[in-house]
């Protein structure tokens, strides 16, 4: 569990490196390596127009690569099967241990105090030190070094444990133990890249950066879903040297991952507005009579789907073709407004995802 939120460690303890150079034009490579080097997004003197062509937004797409066709079994047969067991209950939910069931439960209780919220998870000394690493990360730290649990969970409120609980939960049910392993590092890292950066575009695009950093987190919680279903499901050998990436479900993933994504969240009773991110956050499709409040809802499913995208161009996911974010339908629904202040506001993302999980 170590490695879980790994990360963390260089937020907390930046590299010592010199900062690469930054090249004259946007630099792209592919996904899964190297993060792209783009240049700084500020305002050359005088009062030209902003080119989109100078910045970070309007990405060239990743170089094309030849990708392994995941050959094992068959794309269909694993559909099918996976659809089916939704269908009927199923489908192996990640499980969760029984010190983050009350600790959720707990949450759950509108009198609960963060003392007895501490107090289970200092039951669990690994999950305690994550919590702690979290709280004295970028994402809530307030420049002071906090060591102890008590101080730290009212500083990280309510829903961030409870999306950190979860997330916690989900990598733990298979990692070490599955040929998926890697891959699924890869899924977890680009699911903090987009709770991040959800979290960043709330301050100017969503009323709950909380929520926002949930959604995020768990856009994509059906893929890891996914691979526990087929690692627990078929016999895939370890061929030596083979890596598994997410190109290679290419056919599985656009799929199912949204579905079985909702049906590990109506599993764990994750709230409606981040249930309806990870079901819409590609198509944006909100029905008007499901939700109280559809403007909302709306607008978390497009705030996570730019920020799926802008993980993705920022080399944190799975390659991506030319995409400039100002021309997606998300960022049209969000009523964007293309000027000097959104530059520099979006200026602040890069070196936001400079960070990476252990391997
Ligand atoms: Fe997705
Ligand atoms: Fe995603």
């Amino acid at each position: 569990m170590g490695r879980l939120f790994g990360w963390l460690n260089n937020i907390i303890n930046p590299h010592d490196e010199e900062p690469e150079a930054a090249p004259e034009k946007k630099t792209a490579v592919p996904a899964n390596s190297r993060r792209p080097v783009f240049p700084e997004c500020s305002r050359p003197s005088g009062d030209g127009n902003i080119d989109d062509a100078d910045y970070w937004w309007c990405f060239e797409g990743h170089p094309h690569e030849d990708i392994p066709l995941f050959d094992i079994i068959n794309n269909d047969l694993i559909i099918k099967d996976i659809k089916n067991n939704i269908k009927t209950g199923a489908l192996p939910v990640m499980e969760i241990p029984d010190n983050v069931i009350k600790t959720l439960r707990l949450l759950d209780d509108p009198e609960f105090s963060y003392r007895e919220v501490a107090n289970l998870i200092e039951r669990s000394p690994g999950m305690a030190g994550e919590f702690l690493k979290i709280t004295n990360s970028s994402l809530v730290s307030t420049g002071t070094t906090i060591h102890d649990l008590k101080t730290a969970l009212p500083r990280l409120g309510k829903v961030k444990i409870k999306s950190m609980l979860y997330m916690y939960s989900s990598k733990a049910s298979f990692m070490h133990k599955s040929v998926f392993e890697s891959l699924a590092v890869d899924i977890v890292e680009h699911s903090y890249a987009v709770g991040l950066i959800a979290g960043f575009l709330s301050q100017r695009y969503f009323a709950n950066p909380d929520v926002a950093f949930f959604a995020g987190l768990l856009h994509d919680i059906g893929k890891l879903a996914i691979l526990k279903s087929i690692a627990e499901s078929y016999d895939i050998p370890k061929r030596s040297g083979m890596m598994f990436c997410e190109e290679m479900f290419d056919r599985i993933f656009p799929e199912l991952h949204e579905k079985v994504g909702l049906y590990i969240a109506q599993s764990w009773r994750i709230e409606d507005s981040v249930k309806a991110a990870i079901m819409h956050h590609h198509d944006l499709y909100i029905s008007p009579n499901d939700y109280a409040n559809t403007e909302m809802v709306e607008n978390l499913c497009c705030l996570i789907n730019i920020s799926d995208t802008i993980a993705k161009i920022l080399g944190k996911g799975k390659s991506i073709g030319a995409v400039n974010i100002f021309q997606e339908e998300s960022v049209n629904r969000m009523h964007w407004v293309k000027d000097w202040s959104t530059v520099e506001f979006l200026g602040c993302i890069p070196e936001m995802m400079d960070f990476k999980l252990e391997r």
